[in-house]
């Protein structure tokens, strides 16, 4: 007999029922609610990025929740007394005064308070619920493997508001479905968290979340479908191969891909001014992935009706395509900054797209776009006052003292390796990428003296579908997630 959890699952997808399009998740707050949406009410799968939503959620009730939508959701979580914690702390009634810093978010720890954790659970929650909100198209939610410290909290947070779909990348996600089919039944959960200068012997560091001590009873919640973001044929077999770690279907992304990139396999090579170089090594095994006997959908430049057929015809599922959505209107990114790179996309001008593989605290390569007064510029990072306010990328390691600390290599080097006793050369390009994504999300912190802080822009290597789409229409931009679909699926 399945137990309810089980039951509640949705059907295993079959060829006719899976959407074609995955819009893919894109952090911070890029694929916002209202782009996976908009996506969502096509018939195909938007996605919202689960990555930071507590910072995200704080600094939208701060900016006075204009709208209402926060408000809306808030009221719908199924706990009161928790909502109304969050929406007391920093709901700001018109918003901040001109200049005003945003209230800083609790950085999480391995034991995080409980009103670290109520946020966490409560933005992940409304941010699923509006993008569900007015249709009955299905809704994913995405999250980065190498993020821990949330996550346990941010699947419980989506869980409730019937999250369909869990896709994860960056990292292995092998303990993801086990998780998802225990939080499903709101039995605790624990997720062992690696902690630099330990041993297995000092005993597992972990997270720990019990959904009934968070929430009181209740009945058990739909277990979404988990599609695993994957770039390697290893990975995938791997996950496959138990049923504790199988996946209900596989994203496979290319380098091409925006935001994190797998690093490529083997020794590092790199071009003259730091790229990873890619080989044949690196390409994944379409036809062994497939005869893994999940469904998949193919990521990294696959924007194109032509490539969506290629897939479909290949055997996979579909595509997930990230940056044609990223620059369309519901998408979160800066309007200034969305309607700068469209501008010259329209001018004819191909942006700069480097994948820089030092960027990114996490150590995976990170794909950057040249933008004017960003932190693509060397001045603007030069510039930039080194401060680490929102930890997201934080990991833990045993102190001197036996005591458990947190670092960030894109934290002030005199924290990271005067006080923290981290490698001075881990620090090395590193950029504060939580601040800057903020930024680049319309959510930019304030520092003193008017500066606020600069963003950094992500996208795919490949500009094709932008290009057409913005250039059949150069006087309606940003053009909506609508026309995405259009394009990518011309007779839908
Ligand atoms: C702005 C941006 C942010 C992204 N952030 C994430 C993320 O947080 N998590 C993730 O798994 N993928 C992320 N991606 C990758 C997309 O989900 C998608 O796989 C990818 O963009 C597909 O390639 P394309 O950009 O060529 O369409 C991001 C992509 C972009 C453009």
């Amino acid at each position: 007999m399945p137990d309810a959890s089980q039951r509640n699952r949705p059907p295993p997808m079959n060829g006719a029922a899976h959407p074609v399009v995955v819009q893919g998740g894109m952090g911070v707050a890029v694929s916002s609610w209202q782009l996976a949406r908009a996506v969502s009410r096509r018939g195909q799968l938007g996605a919202v990025s689960g990555t930071a939503l507590d910072v995200v959620a704080a600094r939208r009730l701060q900016d006075g929740d204009a709208d209402g939508d926060m408000r809306r959701a808030l009221a719908a979580f199924p706990v009161p007394d928790i909502a109304q914690r969050v929406l007391d702390t920093y709901f700001l009634p018109g918003g901040r005064d001109a200049g005003q810093k945003y209230r800083n978010v609790p950085m999480l720890t391995l034991q995080p308070s409980r009103a670290s954790v109520e946020l966490v659970v409560v933005a992940n929650f409304c941010e699923v619920f509006l993008a569900k909100e007015g249709h009955d198209g299905v809704v994913g939610i995405n999250y980065l493997r190498k993020i821990e410290l949330p996550l346990l909290f941010g699947l419980l947070g989506a869980l409730l508001a019937e999250v369909d779909y869990v896709l994860v990348g960056a990292g292995n996600p092998a303990e993801v479905p086990g998780l998802l089919d225990r939080l499903a039944r709101r039995d605790g959960v624990a997720l062992s968290i690696r902690t630099q200068g330990t041993t297995s012997k000092d005993g597992s560091f972990a997270v720990r979340c019990s959904p009934r001590a968070l929430l009181g009873d209740g009945p058990p919640l739909a277990r979404p479908q988990m599609l695993a973001i994957v770039s390697s044929t290893d990975l995938a077999t791997g996950l496959a191969a138990d049923p504790s770690s199988r996946p209900d279907g596989f994203v496979v992304e290319a380098a091409s891909a925006g935001g994190h990139n797998a690093p490529p396999r083997g020794a590092r090579q790199t071009t003259e001014d730091g790229q990873p170089i890619y080989g044949e090594r690196d390409e994944v095994d379409l036809p062994a992935v497939l005869a893994l006997g999940l469904p998949v959908w193919l990521a990294g430049g696959q924007a194109s009706p032509d490539a969506v057929q290629a897939a479909l015809d290949a055997g996979a599922a579909g595509v997930q395509v990230g940056t044609a959505f990223a620059f369309s209107a519901e998408s979160g990114l800066d309007e200034a900054l969305k309607r700068r790179v469209l501008d010259s996309v329209v001018a004819g001008d191909e942006p700069v797209v480097r994948t820089d593989w030092r960027a990114s605290p996490t150590g995976f390569p990170f794909k950057v776009v040249e933008v004017d007064g960003t932190l693509s510029d060397p001045q603007v990072v030069q510039d930039r006052p080194s401060v680490c306010d929102l930890g997201a990328l934080r990991t833990p390691y045993r102190r001197p003292d036996g005591d458990i600390g947190y670092r960030c290599p894109a934290e002030p080097a005199a924290q990271y390796v005067g006080r923290k006793g981290g490698r001075e050369a881990n620090t090395e390009g590193r950029q504060c990428l939580c601040n800057a994504l903020m930024s680049a999300a319309g959510l930019p912190q304030q520092r003193p003296h008017d500066y606020e802080e600069p963003a950094l822009v992500t996208a795919g290597a490949d500009f094709t579908a932008v290009a057409s789409i913005a250039r059949s229409r150069p006087h309606d931009l940003p053009y909506p997630a609508d026309a995405v679909i259009d394009y990518l699926l011309p007779r839908s």
